[in-house]
C-alpha cells in the first residue's frame, strides 16, 4: 500500500501547504502550521472513485407545498432570537467563543428548557465528565431536567448510540475540538480531525433531522485548532462574547442560512447561571455618570431592536507631533471622517488634540447612525460642556457635513422615550414628528452638522 504522504496544516485556517513554513501564508499567522498526515483515509477516497454511482432523486427549486423546516424553541428569549426563532432541525450550529465565557453553561441550560417539554435532548461532554456536568446542572438548578448526559469522543461511538431509540430533537457536541474519527489518522485537536469529526456530524444532523450544536473554543492567539474551518462548513454561526471583567454577555450570529445575521441576544453571567437582559438599554445606561462633559447618547439598533449605549469622546491636548486617536467599539476611520467634517463644515478644530472615543459596556456599533451621538460626544468634551443628560442623537452625517435620516427612527425614538429621555437630536426628516412617539420627548431635526456644533460648543 502507498505511504500516506503528510501534509502540513494551519491549525488557525486549515490551509494546506507542502512543507513546513513559521508563517501561514493564506492567514498570516506564525508558528500555526503542524505537520499532519493526509486527511481522509486514502483508500476511503480510492474506494468513492471505483463505486459505481447512486441513482438519487432531483426535485425541482420551486416547491410549495414543501413545509418550512421545524424549529426548535427553546424559550430562552435572547437565544431564539439569535437564531432567528429557534434552532433548526436537521441543522448544524457552531458556538464559538473563549473558554470559560459561558458556552456550557448557555447550552446546558438549553437543553434542560427544551427536555423540559418532552423533547429528546442529549448533551455529549469530551471535556467534562458527567458527574461535573451534573453539579453544573446542579448549581443551576436543573438537576432534576431529563437531559440524557455522556462524557465521549469518539464521533462513530456517539453516532451509533444516538442512532438507537428515538431521534433526538437536539445533540450537544461539547467541543468539537476533543471529538476524534478513526477515519482520520492525526491526532484530536488538529484540523483534520476537528474538519473530519464535524463532517460526521453534520451528515448525521442531515440524515436523521436531528438538530446538531457544536462547541468550538477560540482563543486569541489562535493556538487551538480553529473552528474556523468548520465555519464553513455548518449551518449558522454563533459568537459568545464577553466583555472586560464584567458579568456581561453578548450573543452574536456571525452566519445564519435560515435567519438574520444582526441580531445579539444579552445575558448576565448570574451565580445560578446565565440570566436573560430583557432590557440591554438600562443596563448600557446603568453605570452612566451624565453630568461628565463628552457622554452622548446614541438611540442604536442592534438587529430589530432598539439599543441605547453610551459614546464617550476624551479630546485632550496633543504633546505628539501626530496626536493619538483610538477607538473602541466604533470604527476608527468613521472618527476620523467625522474629525474631518467637523474641522472642515463646523470649523471644530480638532487636528491638535489627542482623540479617545469608547462606546461604553464593551458593545460594538457598527452603524452609520452612530455618526451624530459620536460628533457630540466629541464637541461636548472639546468645550467642556455635558451635554444635557436626557438627550439621546442619532444620524449620518455625510462628507458634506449634512445630516441624513437613518432606518428605523420610530422605533429608535420610542425607545428613548421608554426610558425617560426627553430630547432627541435626530436628522430632518419623517421621523422628526415625534411627537406621535411621546408628548415627553422633544424631537429636533438637523439638517447640518455645523448648527449642531454652534449649539452645543
Ligand atoms: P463555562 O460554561 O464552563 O464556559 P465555557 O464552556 O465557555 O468554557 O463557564 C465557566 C465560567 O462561568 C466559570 O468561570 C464560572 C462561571 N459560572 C458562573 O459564574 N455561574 C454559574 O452558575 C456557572 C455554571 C458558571
Ligand atoms: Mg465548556
Amino acid at each position: 500500500m502507498a505511504k500516506p504522504h503528510a501534509s502540513f496544516v494551519c491549525q488557525n485556517c486549515g490551509a494546506v501547504t507542502g512543507r513546513w513554513q513559521g508563517r501561514c501564508e493564506a492567514c498570516g499567522e506564525w508558528n500555526t502550521i503542524t505537520e499532519e498526515s493526509a486527511a481522509t483515509g486514502i483508500g476511503a477516497q480510492a474506494a468513492i472513485g471505483m463505486r459505481k454511482g447512486r441513482v438519487f432523486e432531483l426535485s425541482g427549486l420551486i416547491e410549495t407545498d414543501r413545509p418550512a423546516p421545524p424549529r426548535i424553541l427553546t424559550g430562552i428569549g435572547e437565544l431564539d432570537r439569535v437564531t432567528g426563532g429557534g434552532f433548526v432541525s436537521g441543522s448544524v450550529l457552531l458556538l464559538g467563543g473563549e473558554p470559560g465565557i459561558g458556552k456550557s453553561t448557555l447550552l446546558i441550560q438549553a437543553c434542560a428548557a427544551l427536555a423540559a417539554k418532552g423533547q429528546r435532548v442529549v448533551y455529549i461532554s469530551g471535556e467534562e465528565a458527567v458527574d461535573q456536568v451534573r453539579l453544573r446542572a446542579q448549581r443551576l438548578g436543573l438537576a432534576k431536567s431529563p437531559v440524557e448526559l455522556a462524557a465521549e469522543t469518539s464521533v462513530e461511538d456517539i453516532i451509533a448510540t444516538l442512532s438507537r431509540g428515538k431521534r433526538p430533537s437536539l445533540v450537544v457536541i461539547d467541543s468539537i475540538q476533543t471529538m476524534w474519527t478513526s477515519l482520520v489518522e492525526s491526532t484530536p485537536g488538529t484540523v483534520s480531525q476537528v474538519r473530519g469529526a464535524a463532517q460526521a456530524l453534520i451528515r448525521f444532523a442531515k440524515t436523521t433531522g436531528a438538530a446538531v450544536i457544536l462547541v468550538g473554543h477560540v482563543t486569541k492567539d489562535g493556538q487551538i485548532a480553529g473552528p474556523r474551518v468548520v465555519e464553513h462548513m455548518v449551518d449558522a454561526v454563533l459568537s459568545f462574547e464577553g466583555e472586560g471583567g464584567r458579568d456581561l454577555r453578548l450573543l452574536r450570529a456571525v452566519k445564519n442560512r435560515f435567519g438574520p445575521t444582526d441580531e445579539i441576544g444579552v445575558f448576565e453571567m448570574t451565580g445560578r447561571g446565565l440570566a436573560e437582559v430583557g432590557n440591554p438599554s438600562a443596563l448600557f445606561l446603568s453605570a452612566r455618570d451624565a453630568a461628565a462633559p463628552g457622554a452622548a447618547v446614541f438611540a442604536g439598533m442592534e438587529g430589530s431592536r432598539p439599543l441605547l449605549v453610551e459614546f464617550q469622546a476624551l479630546v485632550a491636548q496633543s504633546s505628539l507631533g501626530t496626536p493619538r486617536r483610538a477607538v473602541v467599539g466604533w470604527d476608527a476611520s468613521r472618527l476620523a471622517m467625522i474629525v474631518a467634517v467637523l474641522e472642515t463644515h463646523a470649523g471644530v478644530k480638532l487636528s491638535q488634540y489627542d482623540i479617545y472615543l469608547t462606546v461604553a459596556g464593551g458593545l460594538r456599533v457598527g452603524e452609520p447612525a452612530a455618526d451624530l451621538a459620536a460628533a457630540a460626544a466629541l464637541v461636548s468634551s472639546l468645550s467642556n460642556i455635558a451635554l444635557s443628560a436626557d438627550s439621546v442623537f442619532f444620524g449620518e452625517i455625510a462628507l458634506s457635513g449634512a445630516i441624513r435620516p437613518v432606518a428605523h427612527g420610530l422605533a429608535r425614538l420610542k425607545e428613548a422615550a421608554k426610558l425617560g429621555f426627553c430630547r432627541a437630536t435626530i436628522p430632518h426628516g419623517p421621523s422628526e414628528r415625534g411627537e406621535a412617539v411621546s408628548k415627553d420627548l422633544a424631537v429636533r431635526g438637523c439638517k447640518h452638522i455645523s448648527g449642531l456644533a454652534a449649539e452645543i460648543g
